[in-house]
């Protein structure tokens, strides 16, 4: 028996000795010195001993359990502090090496036009509307002066979502909503998400953004469209800027153009305008006898574009950074 309690003790010492982390440590010290382990697992043999063999056995599990647990002692202590040190070490920051830069992020080229857009019609005294981009099919055709069979509202050019909803095809789609609620004067602008069942090429996009302006008032004449155009688009383009109107027609405008600007030599077509039609004032209970407004839309994709020589919107939407950091 006594041999079997020196075996266990040369075992384990050897075991604390070689462990070499505190989890392995602690394996050791339960398979020897747990309640019902290794030395006590022994001592419970006691009993099957000659009375006179007891006293000494009983004393040398009691020896051997000692030296066992001041050698874990011990080395536990070592583990801990061979622990701290190595966490120390790989803690260490090394105040010579150079700082990584920190990325800044931006604001989309889209979102800065739109920003300068906005800051540009509020100094001109707009105020901006939201709308939704899920339209009621009313306020995008119907309450917009749409003949029945017009092109325009064919499915081919129109995501619908039921027979009465869609995404919106033009943020003229404001109007009907601005009309219900408020009553001349009003200066008006929105700016936002706009989606056509389209062929996507360099200069269509399925989705894109447009911004709308409109006001009525009394008296007012192609003359303060003109002169509204011309100041918005030498805000934006630079104070030479010319503004050319042509003959349009939009079922939402009477007389209806289109308009462009000179740049570089070239006249480059922004988006259409016009005098808001008298049917949609009257619609809304709007006397037409006094009032008259224009309204006019343009695509902020074709702002950007037009500013900076980018050639094809479909960047845009593509997410490539390599594209988006030069703006
Ligand atoms: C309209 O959408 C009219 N609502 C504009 C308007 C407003 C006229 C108020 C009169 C009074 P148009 O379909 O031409 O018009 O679109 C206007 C501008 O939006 C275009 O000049 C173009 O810059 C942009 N645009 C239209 N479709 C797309 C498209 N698929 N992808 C990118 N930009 C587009």
């Amino acid at each position: 028996m006594s041999d079997s309690i020196q075996e266990q003790r040369d075992n384990a010492l050897q075991e604390i000795v070689s462990a070499t982390n505190l989890s392995i440590l602690e394996e050791v010290e339960t398979r020897y010195l747990g309640r019902t382990k290794g030395l006590n697992e022994l001592r419970r043999t006691i009993g099957s001993l000659p009375k006179e063999e007891r006293p000494l056995f009983g004393a040398r599990i009691n020896e051997a359990v000692e030296a066992l647990t001041q050698a874990i002692e011990v080395r536990r202590t070592t583990l801990k502090d061979a622990d701290l040190e190595a966490r120390l070490a790989s803690e260490t920051i090394d105040v010579t090496l150079p700082g990584r830069s920190q990325r800044n992020g931006r604001l989309h080229p889209l979102t800065q036009t739109s920003n300068e857009i906005k800051r540009v019609l509020t100094g001109m005294g707009y105020e901006f509307v939201d709308g939704p981009e899920l339209e009621e099919y009313r306020y995008n055709f119907g309450k917009l002066n749409y003949p029945e069979d017009h092109p325009a509202m064919d499915e081919q050019n129109s995501f619908f979502v039921t027979d009465d909803r869609l995404l919106r095809t033009q943020t003229t789609a404001l109007q009907g909503r601005v009309m219900a609620e408020r009553r001349p004067p009003f200066r008006i602008a929105t700016i936002g998400r706009c989606f056509r069942y389209e062929a996507v090429d360099a200069t269509h996009h399925h989705t894109f953004h447009q911004v709308d302006v409109f006001m009525v008032d009394e008296k007012i004449s192609m003359a303060d469209l003109k002169g509204t155009l011309g100041t918005f688009a030498r805000a934006m383009f630079g104070q030479e800027t010319l503004v050319r109107f042509r003959p349009d027609f939009f079922p939402f405008v009477e007389p209806g153009v289109d308009y462009s600007i000179a740049w570089r030599g070239r006249w480059l077509e922004l988006g259409g305008a016009g005098l808001i039609h008298p049917n949609i004032l009257r619609e809304h209970g709007i006397d037409t006898e006094k009032y008259t407004g224009f309204a006019f839309g343009l695509g902020v994709e074709r702002v950007h574009m037009i500013r900076t020589g980018v050639d094809d919107l479909r960047l845009y939407l593509d997410n490539d950074l390599r594209f988006l950091k030069q703006f």
